[in-house]
C-alpha cells in the first residue's frame, strides 16, 4: 500500500472522511494495477473513477462547508480547483501511461498530504470551534 490512511487525518465527519478513505483506497488500486503485463482498461477505469471522484468529493465537501458557514470555503475552493486543473494538466500533457502515472504519484502525495492533513483540518477545527461556542451559550 502507498497511501496510507491514518487516524490524524480524520476530519470528524462520516461522509468526509469516508470519501477521503475511498480516494485513498482508488489511488492504491491504480498504483497496484500499474504492474508490468498490467491491463490497460483496468488502469484506464481506476483513473476515470479517481478523476471523477475527486470532482464529486469537492463538490460535496463544499456544500457542507456553506451549509456550516464555513469562513474560508471561497479560499478552499480555490484549492480544490487547482487540484483539478493539475490532474486535467497531467491526463492531458503527460506523452504515455508511464509519465502520467509518475505526475499522478506526486500530485496524489500533495494532495493527501498537504490538502487532507492542512486545507481539510483547517476545517476541522472550524467545526469543532462551532460546536464549543455553541456549548457555551446559556
Ligand atoms: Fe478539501
Amino acid at each position: 500500500m502507498v497511501f496510507e490512511w491514518t487516524n490524524d487525518m480524520m476530519i470528524d465527519n462520516d461522509v468526509i472522511d469516508d470519501d477521503h478513505r475511498k480516494l485513498i483506497s482508488i489511488a492504491n488500486r491504480i498504483i497496484e494495477l500499474n504492474r508490468p503485463n498490467r491491463d490497460a482498461e483496468d488502469l484506464k477505469q481506476a483513473i476515470r473513477e479517481l478523476y471523477d471522484y475527486v470532482k464529486y468529493h469537492f463538490d460535496r465537501e463544499e456544500v457542507l462547508m456553506r451549509k456550516l458557514d464555513y469562513t474560508e470555503v471561497d479560499n478552499h475552493h480555490l484549492k480544490h480547483v487547482a487540484i483539478i486543473k493539475d490532474m486535467n494538466h497531467y491526463l492531458t500533457s503527460s506523452h504515455h501511461m508511464g509519465e502520467m502515472l509518475s505526475n499522478f504519484r506526486v500530485l496524489m502525495n500533495k494532495w493527501v498530504i498537504n490538502h487532507i492533513m492542512e486545507e481539510d483540518k483547517k476545517f476541522h477545527y472550524f467545526m469543532q470551534s462551532k460546536v464549543e461556542s455553541f456549548l457555551r451559550k446559556d
